[in-house]
């Protein structure tokens, strides 16, 4: 089992050695195109293909994911490389929802693995926390919870108007995610795992967490399982961020606690996420989004998307690769080799040119 991205390859089969490349909208074209030339210079024989989907193609014909497109992804891709969705010519984000959610419904690509890990001291934004104690892994759970759309509005635009939001947790669904933590906790040596919920206030859907967790944690005897409500953790990870290694929650908690862990590990422009089906196709995104405000000025941070290749390629079975990648981008950021927002001056194109160096040298 590869250390650094959740996924197992369970079918034993190794993932196709093809990448499907959608770089949606803002800088998720800018900051796609350097993640591309990193696995070009790493693996050449990969094969990638571009897909033209994302605001532009939605505002010109009204396409989002096709069935056959997707039908595509799941069987002729081992690994997706996203770059963002969103844009503000959408301002319902209806493309983004039908594209991104679409594809991690739709492939059930059930966890969201993404890492809290700061790879250089100087990033980081708290006194006393370094890289020894900023580096812990959350799933969060990718197919339910509050994003399955399940609700309704009734006298919309009335003074009298109601709108509800369903929270979906399903035995199964609870029960994978749990599952997917304890397993990649044992097998990459760690000894806790931290579910987080609020059953405190969410007596229905989160006491089904409670249960569930308690009886999965029973079967991993040697890791050692402690629970958060959601709030305090918060507050733990700020004060205390290396009490965790593995923290295990819903998709919504699972959002928000992923921007401010990026916080913590020197931003979003760092930040990297895996969505995962063991077995199956596998998506690969930066945590951040399209950043309209900055997008088009080629100032955007590609390191979030050019780490995604290090995931990408240990996921394909080539591990050593994904951690030169790694290395790489922590050897950029010790020579403050860097974009704007992490206090340097280069431009995105020039941060990939300084990784490009130090791979090729
Ligand atoms: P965002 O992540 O796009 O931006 C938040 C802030 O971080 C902005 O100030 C932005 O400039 C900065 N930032 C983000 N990535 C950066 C990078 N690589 N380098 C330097 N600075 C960076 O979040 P938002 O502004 O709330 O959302 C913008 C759009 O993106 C929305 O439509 C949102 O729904 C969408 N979104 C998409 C994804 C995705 O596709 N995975 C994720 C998050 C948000
Ligand atoms: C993320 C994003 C998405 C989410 C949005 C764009 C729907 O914020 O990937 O973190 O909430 O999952
Ligand atoms: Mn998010």
């Amino acid at each position: 089992m590869p250390t650094h991205t959740a996924s197992t390859h369970t079918a034993r089969v190794l993932p196709l050695p093809r990448v499907a490349l959608l770089p949606g909208d803002g800088i998720g074209h800018e900051v796609l195109a350097e993640g591309v030339r990193v696995l070009q210079l790493l693996a050449p024989d990969l094969e990638l293909v571009s897909f033209d989907l994302g605001a532009d193609r939605y505002l010109r014909d009204g396409t989002t994911l096709p069935d056959d497109v997707l039908e595509q992804l799941r069987t002729e891709f081992g690994a997706i490389f996203v770059g963002a969705f969103g844009d503000p010519r959408v301002p319902t984000s209806v493309h983004a929802k039908e594209i991104l959610l679409g594809m991690r419904f739709r492939l059930d690509l059930y966890v969201n693995f993404r890492p809290i890990r700061l790879y250089h001291d100087r990033y980081g934004p708290l006194r006393g926390k370094g890289t020894e104690e900023t580096n812990f892994v959350v799933f969060r759970e990718n197919t339910e919870g509050m994003y399955t759309g399940i609700g309704g509005q009734f006298k919309r635009g009335t003074e009298d108007e109601i709108a509800i939001e369903q929270e979906v947790n399903t035995r199964k669904g609870v029960e994978r995610i749990l599952r997917a933590a304890f397993e990649w906790a044992r097998a990459n040596g760690k000894a806790k795992v931290c579910m987080s919920d609020k059953s405190n206030a969410m007596r229905h859907g989160h006491e089904l967490w409670q249960r569930v967790f308690k009886l999965v944690a029973a079967e991993y005897p040697e890791i050692k399982a402690s629970h958060l409500y959601v709030d305090v953790l918060a507050m733990r990870m700020v004060q205390a961020p290396e009490s965790f290694e593995v923290v295990v929650t819903n998709n919504l908690f699972g959002d928000i606690i992923t921007d401010l862990g990026a916080a913590l590990a020197g931003g979003l422009g760092l930040a990297a996420s895996a969505n995962i089906h063991p077995g199956g196709v596998a998506m690969f995104e930066p945590v951040h989004g399209s950043a309209p405000d900055i997008a088009g000025q080629g100032i955007a941070n590609p390191f979030a998307a050019i780490l995604c290749t290090g995931m990408i390629l240990d996921h394909l079975g080539r591990p050593a690769l994904g951690r030169r990648v790694e290395d790489t981008i922590r050897r950029c950021l010790d020579q403050g080799q860097v974009t704007r927002e992490l206090g340097g001056n280069l431009s995105t194109r020039e941060a990939g040119d300084a990784v490009l160096n130090l791979l090729s040298h």
